[in-house]
């Protein structure tokens, strides 16, 4: 996984201010560059505080200017924490659930679960272990007893896991989520299924502040079918894929949750906004495919190879 971890420190050696666990800082990355990262812990650790950044193959400049500017030594603007994730350290139960590099806000929750000896028990998937931040620490064997790992599972073995994590949820007991939208409302689904209050359900998208606005996510697109020869309209908010089955194109699936390549598609025209856990930086960098279950389109047309 493309992960960099940070670790900031006062210039001075002073303390920094202390925060909750969930709890995110602003990065003043460049003038007019600000990105929110969340803190990974462990929260009583006020020497510094320690942010992980996955470089985003559409970065506006956040994630890139951390993994290609950044040096060890640099003076850099930050905000002092603000918590928007509700946090219950003295619940009788938690269960944390991360898709990704959601996991920088539950490992910060975890961390201090484990500090105030309250049970819990935190799920971790991801695409695999070499794509999983943090994979390493919490194979570990301090961890084994409460981290999850869930690598490379496609969509009925994510839901069977979810469905395994989350039965018989205690009195009290709190779930909090971070990750991708398509793995939260997968989560939240089951979570309701299982008979989890929604009081009781905490979460925190994965931030999308780097790929494209809600304005290009939500409007219409065009899709020529290269082979075809057919042109279809994408409706706002529908999913390629679904376009494409009204349109009659069949096209092969497992996940539909962007984590298994299945439905990955050469792209030959437009450029795609990925919003998968499939492919790799690289891949997504060039542009040449995309997963047509969850991804759109940062231009308006989009020609494939259907
Ligand atoms: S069907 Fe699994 S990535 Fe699209």
């Amino acid at each position: 996984m493309d992960v960099r971890e940070l670790r900031l420190a006062r210039p001075d050696g002073q303390p920094l201010p202390a925060y909750t666990p969930g709890a995110h800082v602003d990065l003043h990355l460049a003038p007019g560059l600000v990105r929110q990262y969340s803190l990974c812990g462990p929260a009583q650790e006020r020497g510094f505080y320690t942010v992980a950044v996955k470089l985003e193959q559409n970065s506006r400049g956040g994630s890139r200017a951390v993994h290609e500017s950044l040096h060890a030594g640099a003076t850099l603007e930050i905000s002092e924490p603000r918590n928007n994730f509700p946090f219950h350290a003295c619940a009788p139960h938690s269960v944390l659930v991360a898709g990704g590099i959601g996991i920088t806000p539950l490992l910060c929750m975890a961390r201090e679960l484990r500090n105030v000896h309250r049970p819990f028990a935190l799920h971790y998937f991801a695409r695999s272990q070499g794509h999983a931040a943090f994979a390493q620490q919490l194979d570990s064997p301090e961890w084994r007893d409460a981290a999850h790992l869930h690598f490379g599972l496609d969509l009925s073995g994510t839901a069977e896991a979810l469905e395994r994590a989350l039965a018989d949820p205690v009195a009290g007991a709190q779930l909090y989520l971070c990750g991708p939208a398509s793995f939260m409302d997968l989560v939240r689904t089951i979570a309701a299924k299982r008979g989890w209050p929604t009081g009781c359900v905490n979460l925190e998208y994965f931030k999308a502040g780097e790929t494209a606005s809600a304005a290009e996510a939500d409007r219409q697109i065009q899709v020529t079918l290269a082979r075809r020869g057919d042109r279809v309209v994408v409706p706002a908010g529908v999913p390629i894929i679904d376009a494409l089955r009204r349109a009659g194109v069949e096209i092969d699936t497992s996940c539909e949750q962007g984590v298994c390549g299945t439905c990955v598609t050469r792209v030959l025209d437009g450029i795609p906004d990925h919003r998968d856990m499939f492919l790799t930086e690289q891949e997504k960098t060039d542009g040449s495919c995309m997963a047509v279950c969850v991804s759109r389109a940062r231009t308006g047309h989009l020609v494939l190879d259907l």
